[in-house]
């Protein structure tokens, strides 16, 4: 019998695990922090399932020297984290020195450690005084975005290389102001397709100034990006759902970044669905504004979770629907929807009813690359990817384990999905497990659970899974073993 070779990362390849400052800080209303729209929401009835909420959460605040130490003791290259703005800047406006020093001491105790701090600005969690001037439907509210990032620089900037604007603005726009489903919960296709532009505009603009200071920072956004298969390649309908559903996940921000441009099919779709909201989108879409989102990026951060199989008419095979976190209803986040339906095809399910799809990373990322980043001159980093199971803890040999195979088998998958495409030339630098710890999962509050380190809520203790066993066998390694 023969066993399959091991197969090797390149040398410039950095592995690393990501988390943000809602879910996992806590000490939410210490040393001068304020209300982000999360805090907020997770007060509205039926929000977030248990009415969970962010004041504890993995108690990181007291705990990242504890949790840095499992990092190095994982053998953690690199960590990503994001900073909150409530923190730094508790109303939107001025500073609050003791909010920046936290972040201080956090990036020291990483460096202290050989981690490479790699640090997102926004990661979801917009101070509640901003939302109460209309958030990111607020034009302003991307200037303010952008003297916070140089704040931040003012503070870590002789420390902290690589900074990320925002993490998935589809989510911060799209599901936060059209679908309802995140905070601030607002239902409107105006205002996702407002927050969206102003999203994309303080990405650009912080890109601008922060290079403007020091050309040697290494700047990216991180997408959520997906990959929308037709469920029969010749139907048009099925391929016209595709379409959409690319157009409005992936392309909505591809296209404005990287080309300076919107994509036009998907504006006239949404035009035939809300065109009030699409002419104040126009209006909101300054002369310059392109210029500055197009601004040149080092780096595209990917976050690859499952893809869609969609197609124009409804299947007779449907998919078992997800649960809903809460009763709150939600509406689509997408503008277009209408005659888009869902398909089965019998992969894999996580309890978040994602489809387990390691082999879409590879055609996402070799796409991805050739249609956008390798013409831009940009690298690619997958900065989020990972799963929710069921975990359960055990004593075996007197220790605290978690068994959890079927995340052995996620990250293994889904790392040789990366080497595919690596073999196929697409530049990827790095992989982020999602996540370091269990942590609050937005609507879902704490009750799924992705970390390769569980978390006890009751005492704060972690206990490293066998996935993340197996994560860091894989990273002393370099290399996939079979
Ligand atoms: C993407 C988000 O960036 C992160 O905050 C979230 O927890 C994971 N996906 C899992 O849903």
């Amino acid at each position: 019998m023969t066993t399959a070779p091991s197969r090797s990362f390149p040398s410039n390849f950095l592995f690393g695990a990501a988390t943000a400052a809602f879910q996992i800080e806590g000490a939410a209303h210490e040393d001068g922090r304020r209300d982000s729209i999360w805090d907020a929401f997770c007060r509205v009835p039926g929000a977030v399932i248990n009415a969970d909420n962010g004041d504890v959460a993995c108690d990181h605040y007291h705990l990242y020297r504890d949790d840095v130490a499992l990092m190095k003791d994982m053998g953690l290259q690199t960590y990503r984290f994001s900073t909150s703005w409530s923190r730094v800047r508790p109303d939107g406006g001025a500073l609050n020195t003791q909010g920046v020093d936290f972040y201080k001491r956090l990036v020291d105790e990483l460096l202290g450690a050989d981690i490479l701090p790699w640090l997102t600005l926004y990661h979801w969690d917009l101070p509640q005084a901003l939302q109460e001037q209309g958030g990111w439907t607020n034009r302003d509210t991307a200037d303010k975005f952008t003297e916070y990032a140089l704040d931040l620089h003012d503070a870590l900037g002789d420390r902290v290389n690589v900074w990320t604007t925002l993490n998935e603005p589809w989510c911060s726009s799209f599901l936060s102001y059209t679908a309802g489903l995140h905070a601030p919960g607002h239902y409107s296709v105006e205002e996702g397709v407002l927050a969206a532009h102003h999203l994309l505009l303080a990405h650009g603009q912080t890109v601008r100034e922060l290079r403007a200071r020091d050309e040697s920072l290494t700047l990216g956004i991180t997408l959520n990006l997906t990959v929308a298969d037709p469920a029969d390649p010749d139907q048009p309908a099925d391929v016209d759902a595709a379409r959409r559903i690319d157009g409005q996940f992936n392309r909505w921000f591809l296209d404005p970044v990287f080309r300076g441009e919107y994509p036009a099919d998907i504006v006239e779709d949404i035009r035939t669905v809300d065109a009030a909201a699409v002419a104040a989108w126009e209006a909101a879409v300054r002369p310059g504004d392109l210029e500055a989102i197009s601004t040149p990026i080092d780096s595209l951060g990917v976050n690859y979770y499952h893809g869609e199989l969609v197609g124009g008419t409804a299947p007779a095979n449907p998919p078992k629907p997800g649960d809903a976190p809460t009763d709150r209803p939600g509406a689509s986040p997408f503008p277009s929807h209408e005659g888009i339906f869902w398909h089965e095809r019998g992969l894999p399910r996580t309890p978040m009813n994602w489809e387990v799809q390691p082999e879409g990373l590879t055609r996402l990322l070799t796409r991805v690359w050739s249609e956008y980043a390798q013409p831009a001159g940009t690298v690619l980093y997958v900065t989020e990817n990972g799963a929710a199971y069921d975990d359960e803890l055990v004593v075996d040999g007197g220790e605290p384990r978690v068994h959890d195979h079927e995340r052995v088998d996620f990250v293994r998958d889904h790392l040789s999905a990366i080497l595919d495409a690596v073999d196929a030339g697409a530049d990827v630098r790095g992989y982020f497990y999602w996540s370091l710890l269990d942590n609050f999962e937005w609507a879902w509050g704490y009750e799924k659970r992705f970390g390769i380190v569980r978390v006890d809520y009751d005492t704060q203790a972690r206990t490293v899974k066998d996935s993340g066993r197996e994560y860091s066998r894989i990273i002393g390694a370099r290399a996939i073993e079979h």
